[in-house]
């Protein structure tokens, strides 16, 4: 991402989640809203709560960014209530965290403590942001560039707050397509240092070849993203993972389609709007 300038990518789909109030109530799987106030600049206002709004929010287009960002944050926010209950004394932590207001909106985490990694750009238009809506957010802000040397985050993150010895939940939502191997490397072991047993790590990615061989909407995306300067540079397939994985010290616990998720949510016909193939989640853990 560019220097010195907050994520657009995370103000996006931050605007996407709060946009799942355009659904029908049947089809809608999480609510943020917060997210469009990150967005207020790029998007037309009226959309929001209008007839208009509202027809198109099923339709391929509008319906594709929405309901993918509904099953994405979905399946996380199961991850997320799945481990409080698993760990009562349990830490989350989001790396990467952007506009994701988890902290906020979940109420499972009021007594969780919660950490949000970002750059510091994006992290700091957070704080703004959260201030003008008059809302404090419990998170624990610890600022960081990834493409910096990783190795002294697990420090940054005990001092603020973080317990290395009770188990922590790691939230990797959205960010692995924009880094380079070597931050993509060094983050995993960065996790992997700050892992106490019964932790894990869940993580959304995308295959290769979604970045490599487009479809027409992701070509779409992919030349804005890259116009916003966040382009998609990062992506497995889904075989490689558990042995790049492996390599790292985790094992994989589940390693699916967003599109499989999308059916196991929605009828066909809804399911078949997200378009997801090639975007993928996995939940690993610390061998
Ligand atoms: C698409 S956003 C996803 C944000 C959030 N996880 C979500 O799903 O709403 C990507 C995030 O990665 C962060 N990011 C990208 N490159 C980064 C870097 N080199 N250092 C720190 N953060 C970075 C951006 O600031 C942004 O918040």
């Amino acid at each position: 991402m560019k220097d010195a300038r907050p994520s657009l990518t995370a103000a996006w789909v931050a605007a996407a989640r709060t946009f799942g109030t355009l659904l029908p109530p049947e089809l809608q799987l999480a609510h943020d809203p917060y997210g469009a106030a990150f967005a207020k600049a790029y998007l037309p206002e009226r959309l929001a709560g209008s007839r208009l709004g509202r027809a198109l929010a099923v339709r391929p287009g509008l319906g594709t960014w929405v309901l993918y960002m509904q099953i994405r944050t979905r399946v996380l926010d199961d991850h997320v209530r799945a481990f409080i209950v698993a760990h009562p004394r349990g830490q989350l932590v989001l790396l990467g965290a952007g506009y994701d207001c988890r902290a906020l909106r979940l109420a499972e985490l009021a007594n969780v403590p919660v950490f949000e990694i970002d750059h510091p750009a994006t992290q700091q238009r957070k704080q703004r942001v959260l201030g003008k809506l008059g809302a404090t957010s419990p998170a624990h802000y610890v600022a960081w560039d990834f493409e910096q040397p990783m190795s002294e985050l697990v420090g940054a993150l005990v001092a603020a707050g973080f317990e290395r010895n009770l188990p922590s939940l790691t939230i990797w939502e959205g960010v692995t397509m924009y880094l380079s191997e070597g931050a993509i490397d060094a983050s995993l072991r960065a996790v992997h240092a700050w892992c106490a047993p019964g932790s894990q790590l869940a993580m959304t990615y995308f295959e290769r070849t979604r970045i490599e061989q487009p479809s027409p909407m992701m070509r779409l995306v992919r030349t804005v993203v890259r116009a916003g300067g966040e382009p998609f540079v990062w992506g497995w397939q889904a075989e490689e993972l558990p042995p790049y994985l492996a390599a790292r010290g985790y094992t994989v616990r589940e390693n699916r389609s967003l599109d499989e998720a999308a059916r196991d949510h929605w009828p066909p016909e809804v399911a078949a709007i997200v378009q997801a193939r090639g975007s993928r989640y996995c939940l690993a853990e610390p061998i």
